[in-house]
């Protein structure tokens, strides 16, 4: 279990995991077999941006080397752009609702600015040709490589949405950590994902933090039965005090790793949400949580698959959306700030 102090020693190891990652790998990517939607295209880039994967890896291993923790808050925010009105980047926009609700508050502004910060990267090398949800979808993609997990391909081609989910939808859309398997089958088949995708998604739980109020229902008043003591034991004592709502390791086994490990914590009965742990507990799902914890290899080829289904959800293509001049703003709003600054500008030295 972590203590939140305990991430200053994340550059460190951090360099030390990027420096292995970088050593092992063969610079070949697997493409998995899944069926893409129209409109997207492995190499997508090719002629009018051929750079654009180099530039995001070069950019992400300085980000991911000094901050570690920004590789599992990438990971965390695709994630939820495409459960909510599809792949769109509609997370990343200030003004849309989804980023005042609550599964969506405790992501930190320099998260954003990552995103922000590659396509200024890009579009200063190409033009506004690439998307802001391709470069999250990258970014997210990076983030699994970088701490030690598959390096896969993924289809490109997304353009951003200029519509925002409505109020609300964003807690409807994303999956409690309370929720039971069942409901968590049923939302992910609501966006075309099957069982052995939910499974391999929730191992994205392997890197990463959660605060304690997300677990507190089962450790108080009592433990849940389906919690292995000693590790009801530290939780319950480390998230004693409902005031301060301290933060722990998602995998305690190896919170910074992106491996099997997560799913060996199912097996121990160590996982920390009742969405985790549940997959262990429900006779649909425990033959893939004990298969993905023998063979991480097995894990590596399904979750990188499930990326790429969970990246086509609903995503915009062709002549639909638009490539963002901002990350953080729709075309029309920008220029309308534009605009507004320009008059203001003409107001301001037309007074001088
Ligand atoms: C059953 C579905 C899921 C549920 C219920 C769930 C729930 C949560 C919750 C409650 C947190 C911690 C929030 C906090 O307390 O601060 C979290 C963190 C995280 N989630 Fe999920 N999640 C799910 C699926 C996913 C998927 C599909 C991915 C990515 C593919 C993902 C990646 C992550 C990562 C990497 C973190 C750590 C973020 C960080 O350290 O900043 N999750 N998730």
């Amino acid at each position: 279990m972590a203590k939140a102090k305990s991430f200053t020693l994340l550059p460190f190891i951090s360099f030390l995991l990027l420096a292995s990652c970088l050593s092992s790998s063969s610079g070949e990517q697997f493409k998995a077999n899944v069926t893409i939607a129209n409109g997207l295209a492995y190499g997508y880039y090719n002629y009018i941006c051929p750079q654009v994967e180099g530039l995001v890896r070069n950019y992400l291993m300085q980000v991911y080397r000094s901050d570690a923790g920004q590789a599992a808050a990438i990971l965390r925010l695709q994630s939820h752009d495409c459960f909510v009105q599809g792949c769109d980047g509609s997370v990343l926009l200030d003004r849309s609702p989804e980023r005042s609700e609550i599964p969506n508050k405790d992501f930190k502004q320099q998260t954003f600015q990552i995103i922000e910060n590659l396509r200024q990267i890009v579009h200063y090398y190409c033009g506004r040709v690439v998307s802001c949800s391709d470069l999250l979808t990258l970014a997210a993609r990076d983030a699994v490589f970088f701490t030690g997990g598959p390096d896969f391909s993924v289809p490109l081609g997304r353009r951003d949405g200029v519509t925002f989910p409505r109020p609300g939808q964003t807690s409807e859309d994303l999956i409690a950590p309370t929720a039971k398997t069942t409901d968590i089958l049923a939302r992910f088949a609501r966006k075309g994902l099957n069982f052995v995708d939910a499974v391999a998604l929730s191992g994205a739980h392997t890197i990463g933090i959660a605060h304690c109020s997300s677990f507190r229902g089962r450790l108080f008043p009592n433990r849940d039965p389906t919690m292995e003591f000693s590790f009801y034991d530290r939780l319950s004592r480390y998230c004693a005090s409902p005031a301060i709502d301290p933060l722990v390791w998602l995998d305690f086994r190896s919170p910074f790793r992106f491996d099997n490990l997560y799913f060996v914590d199912l097996m121990n009965r160590q996982g920390l949400f009742t969405s985790d742990q549940d997959l262990f507990e429900d006779p649909r799902t425990r033959g893939t949580v004990i298969n993905f914890a023998y063979n991480q290899q097995q894990f590596f080829v399904n979750f990188a698959a499930a990326m790429i289904r969970m990246g086509i959800v609903g995503v915009l293509t062709d002549g639909q959306g638009e490539i963002r001049a901002r990350c953080n703003m729709r075309n029309s709003d920008f220029y309308n700030l534009e605009s507004v600054l320009e008059k203001d500008n003409i107001s301001s030295s037309a007074a001088i």
